[in-house]
């Protein structure tokens, strides 16, 4: 194994269960996290302290964070849009968050009311409060690629806001390809032009899975250097704001990518299958993944 590690940001209890129309218990997705946990994820994001008007699957982002062992060897960052869900975080003992904003005006009016720019500046506070706290951040940057509103996207307005991002005093920037419409040679021109000024141990790949192209996505990523995937347990999720978009890549399927590479992720790809196999059978539809069908057969 010569390869630098892999670090899988598993977001199923957030990115693939926000957009989950029917009721999910909240012991339900405390199962769900400690099952990650115990297949040996390190980073799982928890919740998301955003209104509940807006997104009511994670309007028990308190009772989740309550029942997670907080001082465990294991990080659960929240997603947080404004200084209320800040100050709500806080009060639920995060110690890791995630602030979002996108390339373009159009999505982020949507999905956070705001511009690009408004939305960096509601961020200021937001920081300010974390460094007070001792709290950190990690950015995402949704519609890398293309936007669902402003179709596509030039690889250096994405660099230009990743690197605000950056500035603003994220550790990291997860680029999100939030409509999975992006291919191998254009996610490859994208990271050519953001790794001009910034290092590649600073970004991560957030690929939805719309059009099947996660795992090619990831692999072109990976070439390029990068070594955190964002990731879903089952291929579960979607974001409410960019229709059509289907969920993350799933997990197990970048696990067996990087298995073939020979890259180790510390995570338990047969654990990983079976936990993918119950949360789909809890919420009622078909596994998600090509993996996961295939190692639960046989
Ligand atoms: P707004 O309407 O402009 O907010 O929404 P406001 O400040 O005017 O407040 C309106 C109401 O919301 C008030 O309540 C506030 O108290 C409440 P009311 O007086 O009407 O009863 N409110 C809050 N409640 C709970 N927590 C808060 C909060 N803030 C205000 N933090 C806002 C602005 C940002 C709040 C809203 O648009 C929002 O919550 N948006 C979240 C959208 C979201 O979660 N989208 C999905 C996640 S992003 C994603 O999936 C992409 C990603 O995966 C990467 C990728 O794939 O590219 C990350
Ligand atoms: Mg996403």
């Amino acid at each position: 194994m010569d390869n630098p590690k892999v670090n899988i940001v598993e977001v199923g209890p957030r990115d693939g269960l926000q957009n989950e129309t029917t009721s999910i218990a909240t012991e339900t997705k405390l199962e769900l996290i400690q099952r990650l946990a115990g297949a040996g994820l390190k980073t799982i994001e928890a919740t998301a302290f955003v209104s509940p008007k807006r997104i009511p699957q994670m309007a028990d982002n308190q009772a989740v964070m309550a029942g997670l062992d907080l001082n465990a060897d294991i990080r659960y960052p929240v997603l947080v849009p404004n200084l209320q869900g800040l100050e709500a975080a806080i009060e639920a003992g995060a110690k890791e968050i995630a602030i979002f904003t996108a390339t373009s005006d159009s999505f982020t009016q949507k999905n956070i009311q705001c511009t690009v720019a408004e939305s960096i500046q509601r961020f200021i506070p937001v920081i300010n409060e974390c460094l007070r706290h001792n709290i950190a951040i990690r950015g995402y940057l949704s519609t890398v690629i293309d936007c669902p509103y402003e179709g596509p996207i030039t690889p250096a307005r994405t660099a230009d806001i990743a690197q605000q991002l950056l500035d603003l005093g994220c550790y990291q920037i997860s680029l999100g390809d939030t409509i999975g419409t992006g291919t191998p040679e254009r996610v490859k021109r994208m990271l050519v032009t953001v790794q001009k000024n910034i290092p590649a141990k600073l970004l991560a790949g957030h690929f939805h899975d719309t059009y099947g192209m996660g795992i090619a996505n990831i692999y072109a990523a990976w070439q390029m250097g990068i070594t955190t995937f964002d990731a879903s347990v089952g291929g579960l999720g979607g974001c409410p704001y960019a229709p059509g978009a289907s969920g993350n890549v799933a997990t197990e399927d970048v696990l067996w990518l990087m298995q073939g590479l020979g890259v180790e992720t510390g995570v338990d790809l047969d654990q990983i299958v079976q936990t993918a196999l119950w949360i789909s059978h809890q919420l009622g539809r078909p596994l998600g993944s090509k993996t996961g069908r295939a190692r639960a057969i046989t």
